[in-house]
């Protein structure tokens, strides 16, 4: 879910895309710090998953929209937007994150083992 009043920290979210830049309902691919995750826009929302399917890890990127869930290329297993549910198969589920919307740029929050790890490089 779209987050429009988040608490900007440099050190907690990547700047990702251009809000323009991402067309309604298809996948648009973006990598940072060895995340691949795929950033999808329905209207002015923009929902983040890893780009990773949980069932044989095809790209969600290439994949569409359809009721609010993104269906897998591969096998055509849908993936719910909001939280990464799998909804053809309960006990799978896509890592799912954050997104911002400031500015008109997308930002999408590091996840919170990412943020450990440089806490401790910086220490
Ligand atoms: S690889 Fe995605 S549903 Fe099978």
């Amino acid at each position: 879910m779209t987050d429009r009043s988040f608490d900007w920290h440099d050190e907690q979210w990547w700047r990702a895309v251009k809000l323009t830049s991402l067309k309604e309902g298809e996948g648009f691919l973006f990598s940072a710090e060895g995340h691949d995750i795929a950033l999808f826009r329905v209207g002015e929302e923009v929902f983040a998953v890893d780009d990773y399917c949980p069932h044989m890890g095809d790209s969600l990127s290439a994949g569409w929209i359809d009721q609010g869930a993104v269906i897998c290329p591969r096998h055509m297993w849908a993936f719910r937007l909001t939280d990464g549910q799998c909804l053809d198969v309960a006990s799978l589920r896509a890592r799912t994150y954050q997104v911002a919307i400031r500015d008109g740029w997308v930002y999408v929050k590091k996840p919170a083992d990412l943020e450990g790890s440089q806490s401790e490089s910086k220490q």
